[in-house]
């Protein structure tokens, strides 16, 4: 088998095992991609104080997140068409998740469904929720999240209209994938996927189709969804589903301070710095350049977590460091699942979880707990 060592390997991996389409479609940004790049790039800014001779023995990355206890404070964050990427893709990760005692997060543009997933798994999973036009619709998916005993919803804000990704256009991303001749000419270069496709009747959007009312065709991703999102999206829906809801609610997609406290007067139990992974308003700054500055509006009144261009374990403890309760990775579990399917993503949470643990003991720490800003030089 392959040698492993690091997330950079998983992608590699990954992108000579999954379809272009879909591999695209993970590892894209919007426009430019500038603020995909910057995600990762602006990680490698901050520099750790180097530590020596301080008791490193019996060390601890045990936290919370949202009140749910954790193994380390990283969490699987909501990503669309998971199962494209590997077939029955969400039930993996949430089986590899579940075992590492770390929170899977399923999305509303998910392929397994909400029972799926729950037929599947032990533990609670959390459920993301993008707001669409059809109410009705909302409410049965926060319906169908309580009867699948989902322990948190997860509210993304910051999908109110879609930013374009060149790829995805050019590549007419669809799930099913249509069966144009380069497609197929490409998806019969990538032999155990389509096995895997072909063992599971799981291949379209498996929350949605059948489910709410004006789906006719999703045969072109970016136009359906901007057809169903709703632009009028306000902070009275949030409210709104807070009460329909009644459990612990995560805000997603937060980078301005001002609606930070917004997030905060809301009642929200966590907020999640994010910019949807460099995949909606390019130009905008990193999560990490933008975390302190949120953290300094609103953090002594929400718990304050961050995604967008963590790779590595030294990712978590810096992001950990300036602030944030629990960090959520995207792509590097998706390039783990294309690259091994669950074993890749047991194997992506293994290389954090090391990387994390011995970080920390050369910034001199042994409980991810008493981690701060004190660890990085200023
Ligand atoms: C996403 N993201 C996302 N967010 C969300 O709330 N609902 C969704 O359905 C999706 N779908 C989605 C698909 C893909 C392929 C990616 C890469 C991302 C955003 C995601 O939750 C998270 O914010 C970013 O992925 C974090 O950045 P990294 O870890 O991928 O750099």
């Amino acid at each position: 088998m392959t040698l492993i060592t690091c997330i950079e390997d998983l992608r590699l991996l990954a992108k000579r095992r999954v379809p272009r389409m879909f591999y695209d479609y993970a590892d894209s940004g919007s426009w430019t991609e500038s603020t995909y790049r910057a995600n990762e790039e602006d990680f490698g800014k901050l520099k750790f104080r180097q530590r020596v001779a301080v008791d490193m023995n019996n060390r601890s990355l045990r936290s919370t997140m949202a009140g749910q206890e954790v193994s380390m404070p990283v969490a699987i964050a909501p990503t669309g068409l998971t199962g494209m990427q590997h077939a029955d893709g969400e039930i993996l990760a949430a089986r590899a998740a579940e075992k590492f005692g770390i929170p899977f997060t399923l999305s509303t543009m998910s392929i397994c469904s909400i029972e799926d997933v729950a037929a599947h798994t032990s533990k609670p999973f959390w459920f993301q929720l993008y707001v669409m036009k059809d109410r009705d619709f909302i409410e049965r998916l926060i319906e169908r999240a309580r009867a699948a005993r989902c322990s948190a919803l997860v509210l993304t804000l910051d999908l109110q209209v879609l930013g374009q990704r060149h790829k995805d256009l050019r590549n007419g991303l669809s799930a099913p994938p249509r069966l144009t001749l380069a497609n197929l000419l490409n998806m019969a270069s990538k032999p155990r996927w389509c096995l895997g496709m072909l063992g599971t009747r799981r291949r379209s959007f498996g929350n949605i189709v059948g489910h709410a009312k004006s789906v006719s065709d999703m045969s072109s991703l970016s136009s359906w969804t901007s057809q169903q999102f709703d632009p009028g999206l306000s902070w009275n829906d949030v409210e709104w589903i807070k009460q329909r809801w009644g459990g612990k609610l995560i805000i997603k997609g937060i980078m301005d301070a001002e609606d930070a406290r917004l997030a905060a007067n809301s009642g929200a139990d966590a907020l999640i710095v994010s910019n949807h992974g460099g995949r909606q308003l390019d130009g905008a700054p990193s999560s990490i350049a933008a975390l302190p500055g949120i953290v300094e509006a609103a953090g002594k009144d929400i718990e304050i977590h961050m995604d967008g261009g963590v790779r590595s374990g030294q990712d978590v403890l810096r992001a950990v460091a300036l602030g944030a309760r629990g960090v959520y990775i995207g792509r590097p579990f998706l390039y783990g699942l294309g690259a091994l399917g669950e074993a890749g993503v047991t194997r992506c949470l293994e290389i954090i979880r090391n990387e994390l643990d011995i970080t920390m003991a050369f910034c001199g720490k042994r409980d991810i707990q008493h981690v701060s800003r004190e660890i990085l030089l200023p």
